[in-house]
């Protein structure tokens, strides 16, 4: 796979970008809806992709992806529980996955993204097993509906982070905090309803190829700052055993593993504890004070490229299953920065690959900037810039969507690129 200078990656290896309905959609009817982000921003428009994905799919064969991870909004197609899928909406995603196969894009589908319909919410969202059955129910309709046209199902988007930030840190609505009992729940009933989706996915299989189906693992790594701290040990320890060890436990572990033909990885970076603070630009911490420490962070967490070789080693050593990067990519206005962000996990995912994790595709987290809940628009993750000054949302190329682009097209990175971010 190495030529000189050049990272080579497997043929047919899946280059794409990720968005969620809530974040890029706009014209949603969920929890997110009366929601106001810290910047004062909210979703109701968002970057319209609701309409304009004919040209942002044009945006997507000018970047020379083959591939999209999006969403479907669960909120659009159920107005009550078990009730009918709205066929004009439905209607809608299949003319966006048509479109997609015309510009030759594979589309990998995720059919839950930190969002429910209202009448899921008012009765306790997914702290209530009711959900599940009612999940179900919309499952079972969407995939026959849709199955000719997908084979990539993403049952749950992160549903560590999700359960964390609606009933652990209050991030998301219904913004509970420090319920325990809650987040326990909440992953518990996911992990049902993941593996009974699972089965209606396989049973009723697709045209074109066999379907496959996985969660998507928000993976952080969370360590002391100083190691010799046992405080903050412990803190980094509480907090890997509650996002990565439980949630993987209860997605994938024993018989479960059955219900998933691969593993969505989201991969970041990672949060250093130091006197029980997390430092993180994410958390409040003084982007000041993380120079002042060494850390080398975007406008979110710590960077942490040598992470994913462990991770996906992990990974692969203990399941044994094909990896997806679903997301992976860095918020922040300096271009440069970012590419060198890019360059450096791409190195290491090479790096993985070499050693022999079978990793099958890469979604760089986002097409477009966008709400980034409950930070709004602030954060800027996109590969294209959205002008929300303007009504009309005009879309641009940044510098960094034209160093995806080449990546994307010649299916290889330079190797020089493994220097550090600095
Ligand atoms: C992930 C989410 C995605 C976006 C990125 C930055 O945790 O899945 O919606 O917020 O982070």
């Amino acid at each position: 796979m190495t030529r000189e200078n050049t990272l080579q990656f497997p043929a047919g290896f899946l280059w794409g970008t990720a968005t969620s309905p809530t974040q890029v959609e706009g014209h949603v009817e969920n929890e997110w809806t009366h929601f106001t982000a810290q910047d004062g921003g909210n979703c109701h428009i968002a970057c319209d992709h609701y309409h304009r994905y004919p040209e942002d799919i044009g945006w997507m064969s000018k970047l020379g992806t083959n591939a999209y991870r999006f969403g479907i909004e669960w909120s659009r197609l159920q107005s009550a529980p078990f009730a009918a899928l709205n066929q004009n909406e439905l209607a809608r995603y299949v003319d966006l996955l048509d479109r997609l196969k015309l510009a030759g894009i594979t589309p990998m589908v995720v059919l839950h993204h930190f969002s429910n319909p209202p009448w899921i919410n008012a009765m306790g969202g997914w702290t209530n097993a009711a959900t599940i059955p009612a999940f179900v129910d919309y499952v079972s309709q969407l995939v026959p509906a849709l199955k000719d046209r997908v084979y990539l199902w993403n049952t749950f988007n992160e549903p560590d982070t999700y359960a964390c930030l609606t009933y652990l840190l209050g991030g998301f609505p219904p913004q509970r905090k420090w319920k325990l009992g809650l987040f326990r729940k909440v992953i518990d009933h996911m992990a049902h309803a993941h593996v009974q989706a699972s089965r209606i996915i396989a049973r009723e299989g697709n045209a074109g190829r066999e379907p496959e189906v996985g969660i998507a693992k928000n993976w952080t790594f969370f360590h002391a700052y100083k190691t010799y701290s046992p405080w903050d040990r412990t803190t980094a320890f509480a907090c890997h055993y509650t996002f990565n060890k439980f949630v993987l436990d209860a997605f994938l572990g024993g018989g479960r593993r059955r219900a998933s033909t691969f593993i969505g990885l989201n991969y970041y970076g990672r949060v250093r504890f130091h006197h029980f603070r997390a430092m993180t630009p994410a958390s409040g911490t003084p982007v000041k004070r993380l120079k002042d420490f060494g850390f080398v962070c975007d406008d979110m967490v710590e960077r942490y490229s040598a992470g994913m070789v462990k991770i996906l080693s992990y990974l692969h050593r203990r399941f044994r299953l094909p990896i997806f990067i679903t997301e992976h990519g860095a918020a922040s206005e300096n271009e440069t920065f970012r590419e060198r962000d890019l360059r450096e996990y791409l190195a290491a995912l090479h790096g993985a690959m070499a050693g022999g994790v079978d990793v099958r595709g890469f979604f760089y987290w986002s097409l477009l900037d966008n709400f980034e809940w409950q930070f709004g628009y602030a954060k800027k993750f996109g590969l294209l810039a959205v002008d929300f000054a303007d009504e009309k949302l005009p879309r641009t190329m940044k510098p960094l969507a034209e160093v995806y682009s080449q990546i994307c097209r010649a299916n290889s990175i330079r190797a020089e690129a493994s220097v550090r971010l600095e």
